[in-house]
């Protein structure tokens, strides 16, 4: 970051008002814990960190589209290798659509490897006449419906810290030693998607770069040599909501004196902590990571600029990444002011579109879920708009899992509600399948296309 700033601390945000933090039970088992895990290696270094920012540059000069996706909560119950391995292989199948149908490189981050904290629009939950506290994330407390469950419990801090370790130790080894190499490019389609229109499309791509490999291949190029067809850089992000774990695992970096979260790549603050005089705020300012905000209908013109100048004061392009989840019904109206005025004032900022969280709705007596058709009309509302104010929509923000789940509605396998029991795992909110994921990369290469084709148009 280019100013050292002299008003922050890694534990200035405790003189402010901290949004939706569990009620720990017991502040010194707290901060013991917190002791513990400021000892403990860090689990990425500044150099990626600042990497990452560099590739965010470019998306934020429209030369490059941010693909940030995973769970809505990871679960302590659900670590296992597989699971990991079949979330990596739908978000790189997605960026390889990207890519090759829409025509651009794609950054890819997961919501992975730290993502266990969760804000809560109620603090208390109600079944059958109990009332518990709310299910926070695995990093705070049990989904499981019991009262000692529901008891926040520091340790906890320390098993998301464990957890981070082995699923990024799983990912690197995934990105970096074959599996993810470009020739494999078959091997991440899975079987249950194969079948499927999306999958069949999606093997044709492959077909084709296949063959260009091939092409290449005879044409004397050594394609082992080189890094790019070899692997993938793919970067972690969360919530930073808990932020005794933050803030342990903040470490000033012995190159450049700078401080960085090195708990992932990058963070976001979510949009119930985005409170420009709140904790959050005050403690993500500080750190040099490249950082996300979520940003809701209820977000004006005048916080939001209050909130970049704090988040983004060197206006540094790949700094900030804004959020958008608006909810379909409302992006027409919320959004375009807001990108607007921040185009107007030179803010280089990324604008991504999160079509899932403001398109959430409960079936009748029964689950959480999203339809398809909301989430790919919120996505192709935000590229119009963007188009019309000449503004790069810079990238896409979606709950996904690789898993075969029955959490959201319609898409390519045409769930509709009398589905949702079949197989509905998440233990937050609903996310998009394999099929379905793919099918919306399917629909924003497109939008990628015809965006392409306008802005080309108009530079001639
Ligand atoms: C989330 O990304 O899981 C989330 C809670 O989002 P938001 O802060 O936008 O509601
Ligand atoms: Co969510």
């Amino acid at each position: 970051m280019a100013s050292p700033l002299l008003d922050w601390s890694p534990d200035s945000w405790r003189a402010r008002p901290v949004a939706q933090s569990p009620s720990w039970p017991d502040a010194e088992h707290l901060t013991r814990v917190e002791g513990e895990l400021a000892a403990k290696p860090p689990l990425v270094f500044a150099g990626e960190a600042r990497r990452l920012r560099e590739h965010l540059a470019s998306v934020a000069r429209g030369e490059a589209f941010l693909l940030q996706a995973g769970d809505c909560a990871e679960s302590f119950a659900e670590g296992s290798a597989d699971a990991i391995r079949d979330k990596l292989k739908v978000i790189l199948q997605m960026a390889v659509v990207l890519t090759y149908a829409g025509g651009v490189p794609v950054v890819k981050v997961g919501r992975i490897a730290g993502q266990f904290a969760k804000p809560r629009s109620e603090d208390f939950e109600e079944r059958g006449g109990v009332r518990l506290e709310s299910f926070r994330g695995h990093i705070v407390n049990s989904d499981d419906f019991e009262p000692a469950a529901r008891r926040p419990d520091p340790d906890r801090l320390l098993a998301a810290y464990h957890q981070s370790v082995a699923t990024l130790n799983l990912l690197r080894a995934f990105t970096t030693g074959g599996f993810a190499a470009l020739s494999r490019v078959h091997a991440w389609n899975q079987e249950f998607v194969a079948n499927s229109l999306e999958g069949k499309r999606y093997a044709m791509i492959a077909d084709e770069i296949e063959r260009a490999l091939q092409f290449m291949s005879a044409c004397g190029i050594d394609l082992q040599d080189d890094a790019a067809l070899q692997g993938v850089e793919f970067y972690t992000s969360h919530e930073a909501l808990i932020l005794p774990y933050e803030q342990a695992l903040t470490r000033r970096d012995s190159l450049t004196g700078d401080w960085y979260d090195c708990s992932a790549h990058m963070l976001w603050i979510g949009d119930r902590t985005r409170q420009p005089e709140g904790a959050h705020v005050e403690f993500l300012r500080g750190v040099g990571n490249p950082l996300g905000l979520k940003v809701g209908p209820s977000t004006s013109v005048e916080d939001l600029r209050r909130l970049v100048a704090a988040l983004n004061p060197d206006n540094v392009p790949g700094r900030l990444t804004l959020i958008s989840r608006m909810g379909v019904s409302k992006i027409d109206d919320a959004l375009p002011p807001l990108v607007e005025a921040l185009r107007d004032d030179g803010a280089q900022v990324i604008w991504a579109c999160d079509p899932m969280h403001g398109n959430t709705f409960r079936v009748v007596g029964g689950q959480k879920t999203r339809h398809f058709d909301d989430v790919l009309a919120e996505t192709g509302r935000f590229f119009a708009i963007h188009q019309a104010l000449g503004t790069w929509p810079g990238g896409l923000h979606v709950e996904l899992t690789g898993d075969d789940v029955t959490e959201c509605l319609g898409g390519g396998s045409r769930l509709d509600e009398d589905d949702l029991d079949l197989n509905y795992t998440s233990i937050c909110d609903p996310r998009l399948n394999a099929t379905q994921s793919l099918d919306l990369a399917f629909h924003v290469a497109e939008f990628l296309r015809h965006y392409a084709s306008i802005r080309g148009a108009r530079s001639l």
